[in-house]
């Protein structure tokens, strides 16, 4: 496939775990894959380890918590590779705390970082995605959203609301051609979960029925499948991904 016909996915967030894994899925898969990122100098040590290892992959900045940030990266994007056919809303943090004890600034960063970057990122990529009669946005949520975590109010609000957005996306651009998506993982061993303490881990992992982590592989085969063609009927959907920890 000469690259003019290939797909160009934009995975923000890229260089985390699961960013990581989708990543080099996506480009197994014969993608061209765009990584965003915030700090410089951990994307560059990023992007030349992933280039020993044979993937070649550009990286563009945006602060996904600023609307025109995600804006002259998208611009930045459509004219150096080109528009972008599949959006990975993957960009996330955690500031985990007791809600009695949640500062102002602790709720702004989580949502502004994990909900209002879905906003920004894909306002400025659908409406490409309509003309081409073809797009895919897939936003990476979690387990939380679904059902709550002690000491994740501000999270667990902003993967509930990616949900949402999902939905009534969905409606509005189900004719184009264009699906809405959201995976729901529950806990996978990236750096993430592994900063909870490892007490609180394991009280966890002992209330997931398959006994483990998620792998961050598992997770980018999901993204794989729903960016594919074989996934065109599937929209508006909430995929979880947990391992068995919360079932309804
Ligand atoms: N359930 C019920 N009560 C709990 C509790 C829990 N899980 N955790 C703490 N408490 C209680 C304590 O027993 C204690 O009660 P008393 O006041 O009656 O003594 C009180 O709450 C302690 O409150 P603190 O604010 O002092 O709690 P802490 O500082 O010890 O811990 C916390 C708070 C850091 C949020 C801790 O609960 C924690 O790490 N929780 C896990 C959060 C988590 O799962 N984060 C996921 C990060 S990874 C991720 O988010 C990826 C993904 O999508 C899955």
């Amino acid at each position: 496939m000469s690259n003019s016909d290939k797909r160009i996915v934009l995975v923000t967030g890229a260089t985390g775990g699961l960013g990581t894994a989708m990543c080099k899925k996506l480009y197994d898969d014969g993608y061209i894959v765009v990584a965003n990122y915030r700090s410089e100098e951990k994307a560059i040590e990023w992007k030349n380890k992933l280039h020993e290892e044979g993937y070649d992959i550009a990286i563009y900045y945006a602060d996904v918590a600023d609307y025109d940030s995600c804006g002259a990266m998208i611009s930045k994007i459509a004219e150096e590779i080109g528009h972008v056919d599949v959006l990975v809303n993957n960009a996330g943090i955690t500031k985990d705390g007791a809600f009695r004890k949640m500062s102002y600034e602790n709720w702004k960063a989580v949502i502004s970082t994990n909900l209002d970057s879905v906003f920004n990122c894909t306002r400025h990529v659908i409406n490409h995605m309509i003309e081409n009669n073809f797009g895919r946005i897939i936003n990476i949520s979690s387990v939380n959203g679904q059902r709550g975590q002690f000491g994740q109010a501000n999270y667990s609000a902003a993967k509930a609301g990616m949900h949402g957005f999902t939905k009534t996306l969905a409606m509005e651009v189900a004719s184009k051609g264009v699906t809405v998506n959201t995976i729901s993982p529950g806990y996978i061993g990236t750096d993430m979960v592994m900063a909870v303490k490892e007490e609180i881990r394991n009280q966890i992992i002992a209330q997931i029925p398959l006994g483990r982590l998620g792998g961050t592989e598992e997770v980018a085969y999901l993204v794989s499948f729903l960016a594919s063609e074989h996934a065109n009927f599937i929209t508006g959907a909430n995929l979880s991904i947990n391992g068995g920890q919360h079932v309804y």
